[in-house]
């Protein structure tokens, strides 16, 4: 069944219902939470005509869930308390965990769609159980409680977002036990009209209905499909029905997650250079986490930690190493050190002399046996940090080579920023980029680059919030910081490099800051916020960041900017500020704050809100809502849904209105079970890249999210790009977003197809769009056939082609399952109407040269 036929019935069931003169004027609705999926599964309901035989509303079906705290560990209820106010609002009151002194309020004016949820901290009472709500006077609530020391209190409040608190007397539970199915539950009895009742039952049934179809995938198309052949239709252009679209639709999006900076894009080849590597990177959870990680000494060398003699306070850590007897400092790279025969690598560091003695060394680049790769002498003479640099040519490949400095001498030395970075780097920059990765992002012609992440860019907590200006200026004074990913990042790939990345490969730069909250993940607890005494200053750090990219020599960061070797602006004209954060309060005041300061000193500079991390649910109303209010440019959107999701959506866009935001579709990914990039995963992307194509009006840009995922240290699959030390693989989706993002247009030609098919589930697999490009002059169609079976259509060129023409047709196809496919090109000749066919499971892009275009 599709989604209208289910629409359709949901209408024609609630008529049914309404108008059945049998139906209960009101019943009784049951608000319980039965701790299902370790208390994740929120508010739940049953109804009841008579109080003892219930009927549960949907199966583990949760109509709010907790939002509080970090996946996976938090984001619990327990004993939820359902109040309707004098304004009929339904106000729920739950406990959040034992831990801390706050409990959780949201609202709704139906019991679907919840609103904004609030943690207020009590300061009376700790894991607190709500037991009544009474009014006390027109706007005054009373709410009463209890606490897990059984101490009984009460919180007055008028406006269920700020709460007075003083003891109370014993207040009784109101909560009854009932049985359903066996299951004996505690919740609270309400009585309510029956059409609520069916509201909800309604609700239940679409949603679950929905989720059926989304999650229909290739495994099942022998049942959806058993005798299906090769289904036949037209697409007719229709050249005076065209439309102005973004030509930047396809761009990337890049965060440190998976090793994607350090060990990765970044081309340092030394882990834990500056020896900042600390426990709580990974949260205490890694005892060799520590600053010697990637370290080890041999011989009579014998190194400690220090902090006190630092070069710079933003990189306190170094080593002081202790030379009795001949022996070495080693550092094994990430996962081993790739060296090529005769390419060069440059070694730094700084030193400096501990007493006096002057230090002899030979850097070298040793292979597992300890054959030696290539090396230099370094001495140690200055009791000051000096920095010195050599560079080591390799003189045979190895995939595992490890990097020791062998001293010769005793003495006692200080080490700390030891690097050594391939002099062939993408584009040969300094601290540049490894180029074989480099190369293949930049093959992807992204029209922008999304950066520094995710959820890297808000961080875990207010104190690992991403602030620009630490990591911009020499390595050394940058701070590292930990990687919410549970690892660390160096800053080394920073601001400038990043913006340097964007130049080079003619990609928009779209630097994403915080909106002064953190993660809504963050451990801990709640979002929090940047302290309002400090949201000045963290303001001015976001309008310096628009200064850095785009001022010129008389503007202190524009000077910076010149300082560091960039003396053009880089023309920055979009910044987002935030990540799909938790839509709050604590929220909208520092975003207001923020995007009033950015457009009032750059009125052309485009800000990107957040909408939250789903394409439905509170974060995602409430976000559009301030989007609304503020009149925003643009907002940043995320989701990732499964195959079924993307088929039965190609017209989420077609449904927005035109004068409202724009859209940055930020994060976005096909997800099947087992978190594959497969061809499935990639052409339910295409498809939708259709429909992201057809409404390029308000789609301006969208980015497949995450980029890349180093083998062995990946916290998130699937990725668009895969790696190790030696070698890159793209994948089925990395094909498509290259294909649409390579042949993408400028305005959108209009087009009618149409599918000798009755069935829905057919017709949703076949997905077509035609733009031009007028830079070229070519006509782009594209076609993506997601059936099992051949599609043939005859595509009907209108005016858009008199007689045949030569054109180029690019395919990728193959079954379903397979992740290691590369599009095949070849030369056709295009005539007018002609029935082309397009291979089972296949995105096809043709491609032709037009001079009947008109403007
Ligand atoms: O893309 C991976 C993560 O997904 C991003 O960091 C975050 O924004 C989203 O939840």
């Amino acid at each position: 069944m599709n989604k209208i036929v289910i629409l359709f019935c949901a209408v024609f069931l609630t008529e049914l219902v309404n108008a059945a003169p049998s139906a209960p004027d009101s019943v009784f609705l049951f608000s319980y939470t039965s701790g299902a999926h370790n208390h994740s599964v929120g508010l739940q309901f049953a109804w009841s005509q008579n109080g003892e035989d219930w009927h549960l509303i949907g199966n583990d079906f949760g109509f709010v869930r907790s939002d509080y705290g970090r996946w996976g560990s938090e984001k619990k209820m327990y004993d939820p308390f359902l109040y309707r106010d004098r304004q009929a609002v339904w106000r729920c009151f739950w406990t959040l965990n034992d831990h801390d002194n706050v409990f959780a309020q949201a609202s709704s004016n139906d019991l679907i769609q919840w609103g904004r949820q609030y943690y207020p901290e009590t300061t009376l009472g700790k894991t607190v159980t709500v037991l009544a709500v009474r009014r006390e006077t027109n706007n005054q609530y009373a709410i009463d409680y209890k606490d897990s020391a059984g101490e009984y209190f009460v919180a007055s409040t008028s406006d269920f977002k700020t709460y007075n608190f003083k003891k109370s007397p014993i207040v009784a539970d109101s909560r009854k036990e009932v049985s359903i199915n066996g299951a004996v539950l505690r919740g609270q009895i309400h009585r309510v009209a029956w059409s609520e009742v069916n509201a909800l039952l309604q609700h239940v049934e679409i949603v679950q209905a929905r989720h059926k179809l989304y999650r229909e995938n290739s495994s099942m198309y022998g049942t959806l499909f058993p005798d299906l052949k090769t289904v036949t239709g037209s697409i007719s252009l229709e050249p005076n029905r065209r439309k102005e679209i973004s030509d930047l639709l396809v761009g990337v999006f890049f965060e440190d997650i998976n090793y994607a900076a350090d060990g990765g894009l970044y081309a340092e080849l030394i882990q834990n250079r500056d020896f900042e590597y600390s426990l709580s990177d990974r949260e205490g959870r890694d005892k060799s986490w520590n600053a010697m990680h990637s370290w080890s000494s041999t011989g009579g060398v014998n190194v400690i930690i220090d902090t006190t003699h630092y070069i710079h306070i933003n990189n306190k850590h170094h080593a002081l190493v202790n030379v009795g007897s001949a022996g070495a400092l080693r550092n094994t790279g990430f996962d081993g050190i790739v060296l090529r025969k005769g390419q060069t690598y440059e070694f730094s560091c700084f030193s400096k002399l501990m007493n006096g003695k002057v230090v002899q060394a030979n850097v070298k680049l040793v292979r597992p046996n300890g054959e030696v790769l290539a090396t230099q002498k370094l001495s140690v003479s200055t009791v000051k940090w000096k920095q010195q640099s050599l560079v080591l040519k390799a003189t045979a490949d190895e995939d595992k080579a490890s990097f020791e400095i062998e001293f010769t001498t005793p003495g006692v030395v200080a080490l700390d920023m030891i690097s050594v970075f391939p002099q062939n780097t993408f584009k040969g920059r300094k601290n540049g980029l490894r180029a074989d990765l480099a190369n293949v992002i930049a093959d992807l012609h992204p029209r922008f680059i999304r950066f520094p992440g995710g959820c890297v860019a808000h961080g875990d907590g207010v104190h690992n919030i991403y602030h620009w200006k630490n990591t911009i200026g020499p390595l050394e004074a940058r701070k590292p910081q930990r990687n919410l990913w549970g690892y660390h990042q160096t800053a080394g790939l920073g601001y400038l490099e990043y913006f340097q990345f964007c130049e080079d490969v003619g990609a928009e730069p779209v630097p994403v800051v915080a909106a002064g909250v953190p993660c809504q993940n963050s451990v801990g607890g709640q979002q929090g916020g940047i302290p309002e005494s400090e949201m000045d200053s963290y303001v001015q750090d976001i309008l310096d960041l628009i200064e850095f990219a785009n001022g010129d020599g008389k503007t202190t960061w524009g000077k910076k900017r010149i300082a560091l070797g960039h003396p053009k602006p880089f023309n920055l004209k979009y910044i987002g500020i935030g990540n799909e954060d938790l839509i709050t309060d604590v929220f909208e005041a520092r975003f207001v704050k923020i995007h009033e300061a950015v457009k009032r000193k750059y009125p052309d500079i485009t800000v990107i809100g957040t909408v939250g991390p789903f394409y439905q649910g509170t974060d995602y109303v409430e976000g559009w809502k301030l989007a609304d209010q503020l009149r925003l440019e643009m907002v940043d959107e995320h989701y990732y849904e499964s195959p079924g999701w993307f088929i039965y959506n190609q017209d989420f866009y077609d449904r927005y209105d035109r004068s409202k935001s724009k859209v940055y579709l930020g994060e976005y990914a096909s997800h099947l079970p087992g978190r594959p990039n497969n061809l499935e995963t990639a052409l339910s992307e295409a498809i939708y890249l259709t429909a992201l194509e057809r409404n390029g009006d308000v789609v301006t840009m969208a980015s497949y999210a995450p980029l890349l995922a180093k083998e062995g240290h990946t916290q998130w699959n699937p990725d668009m790009i895969y790696f190790n030390n030696q070698s890159v693989t793209t994948t089925p989706g990395y094909e498509v977003q290259r294909m649409f993002s390579v042949h993408g247009g400028n305005e959108y030609i209009s087009s009618n197809t149409v599918i000798d098919h009755r069935d829905n589930a057919v017709m949703k697999r076949i997905g077509t769009s035609v733009v031009y490009d007028r830079k070229t002059g070519d006509v782009i169609i594209k076609v993506v056939n997601l059936l099992p079976v051949q599609c043939d259509l005859k595509i009907n060129l209108n005016e858009l082609l008199m007689g045949e023409v030569p054109a180029k047709l690019i395919t990728l196809t193959g079954e379903p399952g397979e992740k290691n496919l590369r599009p095949q090109e070849k030369d056709i000749r295009l005539s007018r109407d002609r029935v082309y066919a397009f291979p089972p499971y296949s995105l096809s892009v043709i491609r032709y040269r037009t001079s009947v275009v008109n403007k």
